[in-house]
């Protein structure tokens, strides 16, 4: 028998909303699971046959109209919708900032008219920006370089302003680099592990910008639904950020040796410039998130890695390569 819990998560249909959504359906406390999205970088089709089990809206965060229908009687929202690229904001910040901190906004608004029910929304690592110290302390001063981490900043913030002059339980937490099956590579702005993926299944060459030495808190997929289901259920609050990484750090040289090691022969590397925006080194502390949650749980790298290709050849066997993939 299933719980009574309403669960509304926006951006559902992309990488991280998808798998929250199969997370969701199959946790005994949820009853509902409705997902705003309107399929600008996801796709419905990543639901797969969870769709059917799913109240689907399609549409964006900022038409509060479509928000306050999906938020009224939800015991909580995820809000994952957003713009998801630091090159992306380069290019068109004003695009990121309305979709990124003004529909944070939207949610919150929504969130506040419906009575308050828990909002758990998806900032990022990118928000320390030039902040040097390692690992990244929640309580050190965010310097952020994109607009893109600007946008995640002010919508972390907004959350914060909304616990404190309405009362509103909020949890804002920063991911830092998020893998795992479900992410697709083929598009301009895709993240790193995929990309890498599809390219050596392609029999491609990859692309290390800068000289690979920098590094990042690798955080697999499950990790990050793990913790948010937990936040759900049991109800875990926060006015201020939330680091969600377990505090790794793996050099995109390490990467690239491990990931052969999974496909079974070496990556052949291109070196590039670096990418404006791009920060050096990554890692979390994770002190707060395991105050906040003694559970949480690391998948290692190497067991995400080996789940995420075999997702990756099964994309293939069924559907070929993605479109316009290396
Ligand atoms: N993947 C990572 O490593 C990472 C790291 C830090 C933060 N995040 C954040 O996590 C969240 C999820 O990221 P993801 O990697 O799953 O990206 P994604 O692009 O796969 O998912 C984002 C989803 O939001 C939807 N969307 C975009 N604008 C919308 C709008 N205005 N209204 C409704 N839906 C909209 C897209 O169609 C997509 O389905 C984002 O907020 C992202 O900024 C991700």
């Amino acid at each position: 028998m299933r719980g009574g819990l309403r669960v509304t998560v926006t951006g559902g249909a992309g990488f991280i909303g998808s798998n929250l959504v199969y997370w969701l359906l199959r946790h005994p406390a949820v009853g509902r699971v409705t997902v705003v999205d309107d399929c600008s970088t996801g796709s419905m089709s990543l639901l797969g046959s969870d769709l059917a089990d799913t109240d689907f809206r399609r549409g964006s965060v900022l038409d509060a109209g479509l928000m306050e229908k999906a938020v009224t009687r939800a015991d909580a929202v995820v809000h994952l919708a957003a713009l998801p690229s630091v090159p992306r904001s380069v290019l068109d910040p004003v695009a990121s900032h309305h979709a990124n901190a003004t529909g944070t906004l939207q949610v919150l608004e929504a969130a506040r008219r419906a009575g308050g029910p828990l909002v758990v929304a998806a900032s990022s690592s990118s928000v320390y920006g030039a902040q040097p110290s390692l690992p990244k302390s929640e309580d050190s001063r965010a310097m952020p370089l994109s607009p893109y981490a600007v946008s995640k900043l002010a919508a972390e913030a907004y959350l914060g302003a909304y616990h404190a002059c309405y009362g509103l339980p909020v949890l804002p937490l920063r991911f830092f680099n998020v893998y795992g099956p479900r992410q697709r590579a083929g598009h301009p702005y895709a993240a790193v592990v995929p990309t890498w993926i599809d390219a050596a299944l392609s029999g491609s060459a990859v692309t290390v910008h800068g000289d690979g030495t920098q590094t990042r808190d690798l955080t697999c997929v499950d990790t990050v639904c793990q913790v948010i289901t937990t936040a759900i259920t049991d109800r875990v609050t926060s006015p201020w950020p939330v680091n969600l990484a377990l505090g790794t750090r793996t050099s995109l040289l390490d990467l690239a040796a491990l990931l052969g090691n999974v496909l079974g022969s070496p990556l052949r590397i291109e070196h590039t410039g670096p990418r404006p925006g791009d920060v050096a080194h990554s890692q979390a502390d994770p002190s707060r998130l395991l105050d906040l949650f003694p559970g949480a749980r690391a998948v290692p790298l190497r067991e995400g890695l080996e789940h995420t290709v075999a997702w990756h050849r099964e994309q293939r066997a069924t559907s070929g390569p993605p479109a316009g993939g290396s």
